[in-house]
């Protein structure tokens, strides 16, 4: 299939009347499936309601069907027809924190296609702040499923050419609204427990979650117990470069130690690191720095486009920088521990 692209300047007034998010929205009605930008990542968009869409997203992503998606809405009156009841605390949670970078999940009403919700009693929901992603959901009149617009298994794109690398020719369309701001997915909260817990680290801290609700917990796989995550999704190795990565503890010391240690293997290797320490890896083959260590937003906003720069590149081992697993950095920590599939030094 052909791939129409569409280039969108966010900041303009009344964007849902322009014609790019008109043509893209009557797609979404065909139940045909368009990526647009979010304030996270690009969104691979189909019609929620739709069992034909949806198999259209998991055929183009090559996506596990148990792994469930999230819905997008623009206006919280869409929650009376997805979801059957919101607690006190997940009121709280939608008062501060929408639109923006949370997922709640919420028991199901069972309208959406139960391959949105991979056969769960719940539903993910979630108000995205991106002016482009609300006016086209806004424009389409539906409820949108929106997983990351990559192929599964790569890391989610923050810019239409990544999207467009793994997407172009199976799926309808792609939205370019420039690079995304956050660059990491949204946290994904389970308000059915108490107290609600989060299932995904992403742009909303548990810090900033606790400032409005008091104390939160965590899915237990989160923090290294051997259990089964709750958000299905959290099982897959993701985010990841080609040639293996692995988390190195200890400093740049230690990372000086492992490069020799491969260089003296004849491997070629790449490090991940930040603006600061970027002049310290003479020994490696190729550097990339994702942002400042000492603004951790930057480096989250980063991160993607970093894991994706080594797949250009023929180094056959990877040694990332690991950073402290606090505020925003917990979401980094927990990509960069995926695109490891755990491997650590
Ligand atoms: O920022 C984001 O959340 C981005 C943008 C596009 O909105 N979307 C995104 O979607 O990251 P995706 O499909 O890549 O990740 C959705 C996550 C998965 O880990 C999935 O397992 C979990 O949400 N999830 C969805 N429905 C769930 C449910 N009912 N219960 C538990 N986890 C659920
Ligand atoms: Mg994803």
């Amino acid at each position: 299939m052909v791939t129409k692209k569409w280039k969108v300047d966010k900041f303009v007034d009344n964007l849902k009347s322009y014609p790019q998010i008109r043509e893209a929205a009557s797609l979404l009605k065909a139940n045909e499936v368009v990526a647009f930008p979010t304030e996270t990542v690009y969104g691979l968009g189909g019609n929620a309601l739709s069992d034909e869409a949806i198999k259209k997203i998991y055929e183009a992503k090559g996506r596990p069907s148990d792994n469930p998606l999230i819905v997008h809405v623009s206006s919280v009156k869409q929650l009376d027809d997805l979801c059957s009841g919101l607690n006190e605390q997940a009121e709280e949670l939608i008062k501060a924190f929408w639109p923006g970078p949370l997922t709640l999940i919420l028991p199901s009403t069972g309208h959406v296609s139960e391959k949105v919700t991979a056969g769960l009693s719940t539903v993910a929901i979630r108000m995205p702040e991106d002016p482009i992603a609300k006016a086209v959901i806004e424009a389409s009149g539906l409820p949108i499923a929106a997983p990351s617009a990559n192929l599964s298994g790569r890391p989610s794109p923050t810019t239409a050419a990544h999207v467009l690398r793994d997407l172009d020719g199976r799926v309808a369309g792609v939205i370019d609204g420039g690079e995304t701001g956050v660059g990491v997915e949204s946290t994904v909260v389970d308000c059915t427990s108490k107290p609600i817990t989060i299932l995904r680290p992403g742009g909303i801290t548990k810090e900033q979650l606790e400032a409005v609700i008091g104390e939160v917990g965590e899915d237990p796989a989160l923090t290294g117990q051997d259990k089964a995550p709750k958000s299905p999704g959290m099982k897959y190795r993701h985010y990841a470069p080609a040639a293996p990565v692995y988390i190195v503890h200890g400093g740049m010391e230690r990372i000086k130690e492992v490069l020799q240690q491969a260089n003296n293997e004849n491997k070629k290797t790449g490090v991940l690191t930040t603006d600061e320490n970027k002049d310290g890896y003479p020994e490696a083959d190729f550097v990339v720095a994702c942002g400042r260590r000492s603004v951790p937003e930057s480096v989250a906003h980063h991160l993607y486009q970093a894991l994706r720069e080594f797949d250009d590149t023929d180094v056959e081992i990877i040694f990332s920088e690991s950073f402290p697993n606090e505020g925003i950095g917990a979401a980094i920590m927990n990509r960069l521990t995926k695109a490891a599939g755990g491997r650590e030094l």
